[in-house]
């Protein structure tokens, strides 16, 4: 983030503060409890926010090196990632071109070749088909047009996304136009520099925006978060702005006001801040002094259930066993927090829309990051979204 773009936000943080306001959204907004329970809802989000759009799978760290590699099949399209001997990423559909099988599985490095395990039909990292074992069985094939599936990737600040519909392939992603003025900021942050720690997945019985809601309001951390991290911060205060359907909000520790005082270069905002980004659709980045927490959701089989990715990235790889146990520490409390605070509370949310108790739930103008996530939502799929 620029500095001048800190010491603006600080200006409007310490003013909300003083009057004991927040970020305001212009009007409530109140939404179907059917968005988080509907099948019809839950197909359309797969089909359009989990297919056409490119979604972030990976920091660039991740895959340094040629033959450094990952599948991520979360969005449902199989996705494997590679880094060629050029340098460059490729993408594809991880379906091998003879009878579907899954050619790679996990994450690695030292990838020279994509060998399927089924019955050995070999690609390159550019996905040609170069090998097939008993090729007098095959030898009407058109090997070139039996290469793996590519998928759309683009790789830009450190980080890397793919678009899942493999029938789009040939439609280059313009992240810069995607992320709606967000790029310089996220240049800035030198993610290419962050190492990753891990990653744990978690798959709370809710539905996948239930598990998104929950980072985007600071109201709720005074009473929820009392015994964990609600102490830290102050309830019910953000700074909000949109980026088209990208959103930054930034919240503040308490400790946040002691660098009123303090000249310019010397107040350090980022100690006393969160800065959170919701990277449209199923993404939030929270940007924290030392680290950085990605946190990606998805929908599950139904309605009710999520699958979510938290990835701990940190400024370097730990270099002693106290440095990775401070990092684990730090991952737990993420974990703790959100796990078994948020997500256990959701559980009951979810269980409460099915009850039939309402039709709508309602979010505040003091939620306004909720509101732009839920308004963004509804322009993408084409709904109103609003009542
Ligand atoms: S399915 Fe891959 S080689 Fe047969």
């Amino acid at each position: 983030m620029r500095p001048e773009t800190r010491s603006e936000l600080a200006q409007r943080l310490f003013h909300y503060l003083d009057t004991g306001t927040t970020a305001m959204a212009g009007a409530m907004f109140q939404n179907p409890v059917a968005a988080y329970t509907s099948d019809e809802r839950l197909a359309l989000e797969k089909r359009i926010l989990f297919r056409d759009y490119p979604l972030l799978v990976a920091f660039s760290s991740q895959l340094a090196r040629a033959g450094d590699y990952l599948t991520d099949d979360d969005s449902g399209t199989p996705i494997l990632v590679v880094r060629t001997g050029s340098g460059r990423l490729n993408a594809f559909a991880n379906v091998c071109r003879h009878r579907g099988a899954r050619v790679v599985e996990g994450c690695g490095a030292g990838k020279w070749a994509l060998g399927c395990p089924y019955h050995g039909w070999t690609y390159d990292l550019d996905g040609a088909l170069i090998d097939v074992p008993g090729e007098a069985g095959f030898a009407d094939l058109p090997r070139e047009q039996h290469g793996l599936r590519r998928l759309a990737v683009v790789e830009r600040y450190g980080l890397v996304w793919v678009r899942p519909d493999p029938t789009a392939a040939a439609t280059a992603i313009d992240i810069d136009v995607q992320l709606g003025g967000l790029a310089a900021e996220l240049e800035s942050f030198g993610f290419e520099r962050y190492h990753h720690f891990e990653t744990r997945t978690l798959r709370p019985r809710i539905n996948w925006k239930v598990a998104v809601d929950t980072f985007l309001e600071a109201y709720h951390l005074p009473a929820l978060h009392a015994r964990s991290v609600g102490p830290i911060f102050v309830g019910n205060l953000c700074a909000a702005d949109a980026f088209g359907h990208h959103h930054r909000m930034i919240a503040v520790r308490r400790s946040f006001a002691e660098v009123r005082d303090r000249r310019e270069a010397e107040r350090d905002f980022l100690r006393h801040t969160i800065e959170l980004y919701t990277l449209f659709p199923n993404t939030v980045f929270i940007h924290q002094a030392d680290h950085v927490e990605v946190w990606r959701m998805f929908p599950g089989d139904t309605p009710d259930s999520a699958t979510v990715r938290l990835s701990l990235y940190v400024p370097e790889a730990p270099a002693t066993e106290k440095a990775r146990q401070h990092w684990a520490a730090n991952m737990q409390l993420a974990i703790d927090a959100v796990d078994v605070e948020d997500f256990r509370l959701g559980e009951g949310i979810q269980r409460g829309f099915r009850s039939g108790a309402q039709d709508h739930v309602t979010y505040g103008r003091n939620e306004p990051a909720l509101i732009h996530f839920h308004r963004s939502l509804g322009r993408a799929l084409g709904l109103d979204g609003a009542r």
